[in-house]
């Protein structure tokens, strides 16, 4: 096994190789003058599986070609198997058409990886399961609803917890939570009367009193969140805690969160995001390095990774 990283969350992939007490593999990936990439691997990797960790986070295009460019490089290097280890997988937010004349871009990106020859792929937390079917490769998407609930039980001392979901989108992974943590559920009615705005419209379920914890797969602009935070507060929710597994924060995210009554938010390191948030008190990055690097084990030795779901 050998492990090559992109350059979009450099942390994370050494984090996963320091787990797996591997090196990462000697390579060159930069830009000419005019934006595009060139990537040249510095060792000899044939007959090698390999796992490329790449995260399509902003900038999602050039991550997005960088990946694609290394899958290349690695298949025309003669890599025995490749695995795309994709910590956040980008475009999947327009896995299908709901309006006419537009393009379903997590189909696009799931074709392009395979084009370039992935053998498999190694995801977190796809915004829709659906995605999976969209690769004739094996896809394994790992869950961060393990990982957030030891961290709950760990740090959330409250006897009167309930998982909120943010949109109806969300259901399954608030429902998944608060199986584990034996709490009930409440959920937001969440409208968008345009692109990235959202509404509030009721909310489903008694939070007076209570912990609200909310679970999301993405926070992008904050607003689905922020004004999920502000409506369970107005219904008289005792604290609010929100746990996302990718924090893509664009815009002034980090700042409507810190002045929001957020209490406490948790997101993962599938983005590198630790410059971003070092300011805001109220935000926690939690790392999914060992969970991803487990599962490269586990792939690499053909055991299960369904093992790490519970
Ligand atoms: C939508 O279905 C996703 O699960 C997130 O709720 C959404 O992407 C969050 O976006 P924002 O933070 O911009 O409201």
């Amino acid at each position: 096994m050998k492990i090559l990283t992109g350059n979009s969350n450099k942390n994370l992939s050494s984090k996963i190789a320091k787990y797996l007490k591997e090196k990462l593999v000697n390579s060159n990936i930069r830009k000419f003058k005019d934006g595009e990439i060139y990537v040249e691997i510095n060792e000899n990797i044939r007959g090698n599986n390999i796992f490329f960790i790449q995260s399509v986070s902003s900038p999602a295009n050039d991550n997005l070609m960088e990946m694609l460019l290394c899958i290349d490089a690695l298949k025309r290097s003669s890599a025995k198997n490749i695995t795309a280890v994709i910590p956040y997988f980008g475009y999947a937010r327009q896995d299908r058409k709901v309006v006419p004349r537009t393009s379903i871009s997590a189909k696009l990106v799931s074709n392009l990886i395979t084009q370039a020859g992935a053998d498999r792929v190694v995801t977190v937390d796809l915004h829709a399961g659906q995605i999976q079917g969209f690769f004739d490769i094996p896809v394994d998407n790992l869950f961060t609803t393990p990982l957030f609930a030891r961290h709950i039980k760990k740090k959330i001392k409250s006897k009167n917890i309930i998982c909120v979901a943010p949109d109806v989108g969300g259901v399954e992974r608030s429902r998944a939570l608060g199986r584990i943590l034996n709490v009930g559920l409440a959920i937001v009615d969440k409208r968008r009367p345009k692109p990235g705005q959202s509404q509030v419209m009721n909310v489903i379920g008694d939070v007076k009193g209570k912990t609200c914890i909310i679970v999301d797969d993405i926070i992008d602009s904050g607003g689905t969140i922020v004004n999920a935070a502000k409506a369970l507060k107005q219904r008289g929710a005792k604290d609010v805690y929100v746990y996302i597994s990718h924090g893509v924060l664009s815009g002034d995210a980090v700042k409507s969160i810190k002045n929001s009554p957020i209490k406490k938010l948790v997101i993962t390191d599938t983005i590198n995001n630790e410059n971003k948030v070092r300011s805001a008190k109220n935000i926690e990055i939690l790392s999914i390095s060992n969970l991803m690097g487990e599962a490269i084990r586990r792939i690499s030795n053909s055991t299960s990774v369904s093992f790490l779901f519970k």
